[in-house]
């Protein structure tokens, strides 16, 4: 053990180390001036480092009656690289626990006015991660132990033992450190589905949530638009999970499946006879949904009959069976979905207005796939769990390649594109991972391209590997030349000079005899060009 390390700090009030009787806690400080000679440092330790360049290790606040055992303590931490602030006693620590916000705060336990157990719980209750270490006489290892039952981390007896201090410091900034990592994760994660079943992270999603969150508690209707698969349906149920109707039911109804009468009677019910076959009266949806949630999905695909009525219902909030005159009164929030363009419909007159505007009281747009393809690899993982473990099967993850495909893909059918997609992939998956073959060619489709279209080695020349190379490089850049000539490691203009080659122009310089053999493969309809997606090679340039 260092030498340095192995003295000790002699803190004042505590009486000398060779002397058997220590100082009960809480005797009355001694601020005599032999104290002063009580607080040795190590030598290498006398001179603060002013001006240590870098941030601290982290802040503590010392607390201590004995101004020579601050002052002692206070300087060696500073050594060690430690922001440090001092308080004389509990109530005078309370600002700094304010402005300094430390870290840690090392506390000896008896002081007069606030001891410091009470500054201890002062100190957790703004900021609970705060790290209390009691400091306390020898002899009075129970206070200590009171101390630690309360939420202090550890315990020093005086005389303090300067590296059993720095030990104990490092390693509970240490697990504070780690619980504080530990938190944000699990926040982050939280984040990720921070309503049940609905996984994103991105800016959009959180925006979202936040909504949701948000309008849940009211009454008031809702409209959700976006395109298919998106995820309507699965936040008008969230919404419902997060009002105060939760416990009462979610009816559902999906409008664009139902003919005009039948979709009538679904939602208001029917008396009997009413119509061919209406043997016995029947509750409708919104009666079923009394003291809950309604939600009516494809709400801009019904017609202007069952929108009058509905529109009664939103206003009113009674209406009458089909073939019925009795009014029903029923306690229900409506929650609505589409995917269409309402207003659009409303400019058509194909949808009423005040309805439109009855429904649409709060509008949430759940955005496209597209939109946040930050989500995409963590619905994907969502997905690949929850396939694996429905069908038994222990698929830790994805190929790099498969990853990447699933990246780039630009999902039109949006999550429940994707949903099915993994779940196929985890079921055709002879691997641990799934790779691009387990994906369908239409999110694969790139790749098997790629590998159709790709001139044969050994059988092709260098220029014709060159050609393919410049080609699908200007594809995956969406006809960038400069990043293609990044990518590829050559100029723009030598893309560029190619390109007109490929595409049958002159090139500038003269052309040799090799270049007009390019420009033939150029032509050959058994070039790679036609899978290309269309890609016109005399088009790229433009962002030059
Ligand atoms: N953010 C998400 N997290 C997890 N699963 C999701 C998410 N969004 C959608 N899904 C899943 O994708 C599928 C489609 O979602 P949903 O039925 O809610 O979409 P939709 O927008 O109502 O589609 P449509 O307009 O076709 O009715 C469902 O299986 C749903 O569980
Ligand atoms: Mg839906």
């Amino acid at each position: 053990m260092p030498a340095r390390l192995a003295q000790r700090v002699l803190l004042s009030g505590i009486v000398q180390p060779n002397e058997p009787e220590a100082r009960k806690e809480c005797a009355p400080p001694d601020t005599s001036a032999a104290f002063s000679q009580n607080v040795v440092l190590p030598t290498d330790r006398r001179s603060p480092v002013k001006g240590q360049p870098g941030a601290p290790r982290a802040r503590v606040l010392i607390v201590d009656d004995e101004a020579n055992a601050r002052t002692a303590l206070a300087e060696l931490l500073r050594d060690e690289g430690f922001a440090v602030e001092t308080a004389a006693d509990g109530f005078k620590a309370l600002p700094k626990l304010e402005e300094f916000a430390p870290d840690m705060v090392l506390t000896d336990l008896c002081m007069p006015g606030m001891s410091g157990l009470d500054l201890m719980r002062k100190a957790r209750e703004l900021d609970p991660e705060t790290v209390s270490v009691v400091m306390t006489a020898h002899g009075a290892v129970d206070t200590a132990v009171a101390a630690m039952r309360q939420g202090a981390a550890d315990y020093l007896t005086k005389p303090i033992v300067v590296d059993e201090l720095l030990i104990i410091i490092d390693r509970e900034l240490e697990r504070r450190r780690l619980r504080l990592e530990a938190g944000l994760l699990r926040h982050r994660l939280a984040d990720g589905q921070r309503i049940h079943n609905i996984v994103g992270s991105s800016p959009e999603m959180r925006e979202l949530f936040d909504t949701v969150l948000q309008v849940s508690p009211s009454r008031a209707s809702v409209l959700i638009t976006g395109e298919s698969g998106t995820g309507k349906e699965l936040i008008a149920a969230a919404i419902h999970e997060h009002s105060p109707r939760a416990s009462g039911p979610l009816i559902k109804l999906h409008c664009a499946a139902l003919s005009e009468g039948l979709l009538e009677s679904e939602l208001f019910g029917h008396e009997h006879g009413a119509f061919t076959g209406a043997a016995g009266a029947r509750d409708g949806r919104l009666k079923q949904a009394d003291g809950g949630t309604l939600f009516l999905d494809e709400i801009g695909d019904i017609s202007p009959a069952v929108q009058i009525k509905l529109l009664r219902f939103l206003q009113e909030r009674e209406f009458e069976r089909v073939g019925g005159n009795q009014t029903i009164k029923v306690d229900v929030r409506v929650v609505a979905a589409t995917n269409r363009d309402l207003q659009r419909l409303v400019a058509q007159g194909m949808f009423r207005e005040d309805l439109f505007y009855r429904l649409n009281v709060v509008t949430i747009h759940v955005p496209s796939l597209r939109e946040r393809a930050s989500d995409v690899t963590l619905l994907a993982a969502h997905f690949l769990r929850k396939y694996s473990q429905d069908n038994g099967k222990e698929v830790r993850g994805f190929t790099e390649g498969a990853l990447d495909r699933i990246a780039r893909y630009p999902w039109p059918g949006n999550v429940r594109e994707l949903e099915n997609v993994i779940e196929r992939a985890v079921v055709v998956c002879r691997g641990r991972d799934i790779t691009f073959e387990d994906l369908p060619p239409a999110v694969a489709g790139a790749a098997a391209n790629a590998r159709e279209g790709m001139p044969p080695v050994p059988g092709s020349t260098v220029a014709e590997l060159e050609r393919y190379a410049i080609l699908k490089t200007l594809e995956y850049t969406g006809g960038s030349t400069s990043r293609a000539a990044d990518m590829l490691g050559i100029s723009p203009r030598k893309i560029q000079y190619r390109m007109r080659e490929y595409s049958g122009g002159p090139p500038r310089s003269n052309r040799s005899p090799a270049l007009q053999q390019r420009r033939e493969i150029g032509n050959s309809p058994s070039s790679p060009a036609g899978g290309l997606s269309g890609h016109n090679p005399a088009g790229p340039a433009s962002d030059e």
